[in-house]
């Protein structure tokens, strides 16, 4: 092959991959595929109890990150990866394949029943987290743990507000309700 014919080629590769991120962020998701440090992750779930019967839902999952520490803690538990973007959705596939506890679904979180949770942890932005609050206010309401990185559902008084020691670039605080 020449060296034109690679170059080209890597351009192509490049353009698409952009078109996949850019079309995932603007049409798609319209919440950024930003992820917590594994640092700050770990500092929060060490703070929640995760027991063997749960069945615990990361809603807009990422790349899977959340779900994969959990199982370090709790392999016992069943683990539900929601996500809408196409790029975070394949990644989370492929990170947590050897993970049998974990199932990733590319579904609208606005139209997935998660009504079976014990917890759920949520890093969203404040607009979908509003439209999620009917369920997630269901949940509270029968003691179920909500985990909200940064950003938390109003109306609802968390039992805890803690400041990060391991703070992400956008996640500083977290709310367990
Ligand atoms: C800020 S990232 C959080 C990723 C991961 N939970 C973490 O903490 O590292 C939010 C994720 O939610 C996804 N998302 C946004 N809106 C969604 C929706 N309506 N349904 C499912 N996933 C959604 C985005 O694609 C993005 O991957």
């Amino acid at each position: 092959m020449t060296i034109q014919a690679a170059f080209l080629i890597t351009c192509v590769i490049l353009l698409i991959t952009t078109l996949i991120i850019a079309y995932d962020h603007i049409v798609v998701a319209r919440v950024p595929f930003i992820r917590l440090k594994i640092s700050t992750i770990q500092e929060i779930l060490s703070q929640v109890q995760i027991k063997p019967k749960d069945i615990v839902y990361d809603l807009g999952c990422g790349d899977g990150r959340v779900l994969i520490q959990a199982v370090k803690i709790q392999p016992k538990a069943t683990y539900i990866g929601i996500e809408k973007a196409i790029l975070p959705y394949f990644l989370a596939c492929f990170y947590t394949r050897k993970h049998t506890q974990i199932t990733i679904h590319r579904v609208d979180i606005l139209k997935y029943d998660y009504s079976d949770a014990e917890m759920v942890f949520i890093y969203l932005l404040p607009d979908l987290i509003k439209k999620l609050q009917p369920q997630l206010r269901k949940l509270i309401k029968n003691s179920k743990t909500v985990i909200a990185v940064e950003f938390a559902p109003a109306e609802v008084r968390p039992k805890e507000i803690h400041t990060l020691k391991q703070p992400s670039k956008f996640g500083h605080t977290w709310f367990l309700y």
